[in-house]
């Protein structure tokens, strides 16, 4: 009989991802790594580092959009994942109320303020947005949705109709009712709100995209109108949660007291998906008010003992190696060092964001030589510039960044908190040394921005 031995398969096979993807995934997404030279075949992970075949290190300062915050592979989370195996745990029995997602909505009330005390479980960000939504739309009577210019909120057809990026919704038909509020613009948020049939208004206390931090007073006083109105204030901390901003939610940052809040990503330890809604009791009961409905709203897979395990492990190493304070720490030394490279680097605006959660823009230079290529490659594409720093980023320095959206000249990082003070001096000498290489317009950078200006122009070609 044949043993299924998943070690031997990777053994002989890994180095086929492309191939199978090209395949049987997304043959687009494969063309579109290629393209960026983002083809690589990663074989082993470690706190903030990745290990390609050849057994090249790379420095992760993306953490998968946030999921890794607490670094790859963390031996304790390992362990909680192994513990819940051995002890051959009941599992999703359904119909019981299981011990390890008592402990875990436990452990999150406690680090939540006392307002915040009933927690529905999920199985992803989207979804536990998708929670904040019905469960507001239960607890107001209320249809309507109103969300922020540029949030982000997940993909599922609820999240997608809060979502601020309108390009996403393209070919994907109807919606449910949202209404889109220019971002701090509290006259508009107020004459949305002021006819009182919203049911909730969606926010990231700090914007992924972009990483756009408010003015100070501006989310503040978005909460105020949502009491003034009716409306349920829901702080949306999939990206922003456990630490990432450094507070253990971004609603901190402005004492904030959000109706409901949805988690997940760096919940899962980087090992199982898992997500969290966190809300009032009294909003929570007006989804489960009966008995025959207290099923109303649920999901096979949510609650299950692996979810809960690497969750409860996760909650204990922030804890434990106060992780939430150095990703303040580490990610305020990140940003001055960037911040310190703008005197030399006339395209460097700025580094902004808080904790470690930072995005770094890029701006039009003055002088007349720069200015012509910088105008060349934003005809083609307002994203490509920021494209051409993270490729030679990965391709030279082995650091793997990401642009912040398709569109802006802004480079989103989002480290592991573990992250060394060596880690943050080598990231700032190699963007000087990529920015040092632009100040040459005929160098090899602006060679690469053409590269990128041919590729995006034959897409459109290909595509129209
Ligand atoms: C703020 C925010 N909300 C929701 C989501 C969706 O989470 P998921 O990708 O797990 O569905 C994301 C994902 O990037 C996010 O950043």
């Amino acid at each position: 009989m044949a043993v299924f031995d998943l070690k031997q398969i990777v053994t002989e096979r890994l180095g086929e991802n492309y191939d199978l993807h090209e395949k049987y995934v997304n043959p687009t997404f494969v063309k579109v790594l290629r393209t960026i030279g983002f083809d690589k075949v990663y074989a082993k992970a470690k706190g903030q580092y990745l290990w390609d075949k050849d057994n090249n290190r790379y420095l992760d300062m993306l953490s998968g959009f946030g999921v890794f915050a607490i670094g790859r592979n963390r031996p304790e989370v390992a362990q909680a994942i192994r513990d819940v195996l051995d002890l051959d745990l009941p599992n999703m029995v359904q119909m019981d109320c299981s011990f390890l997602s008592g402990l875990l909505a436990e452990a999150l009330v406690k680090h939540c303020p006392p307002h915040l005390n009933s927690v529905f479980f999920t199985n992803s960000g989207t979804e536990a947005v998708e929670a904040c939504l019905k469960f507001s739309r239960a607890a107001t009577g209320r249809n309507k949705l109103a969300y922020l210019d540029h949030g982000w909120h997940g993909l599922s057809l609820g999240s997608l109709s809060i979502m601020g990026n309108a390009e996403f919704r393209e070919g994907f038909g109807e919606m449910l009712e949202g209404v889109c509020v220019p971002y701090g613009d509290l006259d508009a948020l107020e004459k949305t709100l002021s006819k009182r049939d919203v049911a909730v208004l969606a926010v990231e206390c700090i914007q992924g995209k972009g990483v756009r931090v408010p003015a100070d007073d501006f989310l503040p006083a978005a909460q105020a109108l949502c009491r003034k109105y009716g409306t349920l204030f829901f702080c949306d901390e999939v990206q922003t949660g456990y630490g990432r901003t450094g507070k253990f939610f971004a609603f901190e940052h402005w004492d904030l007291e959000p109706d409901l809040i949805s988690t997940s990503k760096a919940l899962s330890g980087g090992y199982v998906p898992v997500g969290a809604m966190i809300t009032r009791r009294t909003i929570y009961q007006k989804v489960y008010h009966r008995m025959d409905r207290c099923f109303v709203h649920s999901s096979s897979f949510g609650r299950n003992n692996l979810g809960m395990a690497v969750g409860l492990a996760t909650l204990h190493v922030l804890d434990e190696d106060k992780l939430v304070e150095r990703s303040a720490a580490q990610g305020q030394q990140l940003m001055d060092g960037i911040n310190q490279l703008r005197s030399k680097h006339e395209v460097l605006r700025e580094a902004r964001g808080k904790g470690s959660m930072i995005g770094i823009e890029f701006q039009e230079p003055k002088s007349l030589k720069l200015k012509l290529a910088w105008k060349m490659v934003h005809a083609a594409n307002d994203g490509l510039f920021a494209q051409m720093v993270v490729m030679p980023l990965l391709q030279k320095y082995r650091i793997i960044t990401q642009v912040s959206g398709n569109h802006g000249d802004v480079i989103r990082i989002l480290p592991p908190f573990v992250i060394t003070d060596e880690d943050i001096q080598y990231f700032v000498n190699a963007l000087d040394d990529v920015l040092t290489e632009c100040q040459n317009p005929l160098g090899p950078m602006w060679a690469l921005g053409a590269n990128l200006v041919k590729a995006a122009l034959s897409n459109r070609q290909s595509t129209s």
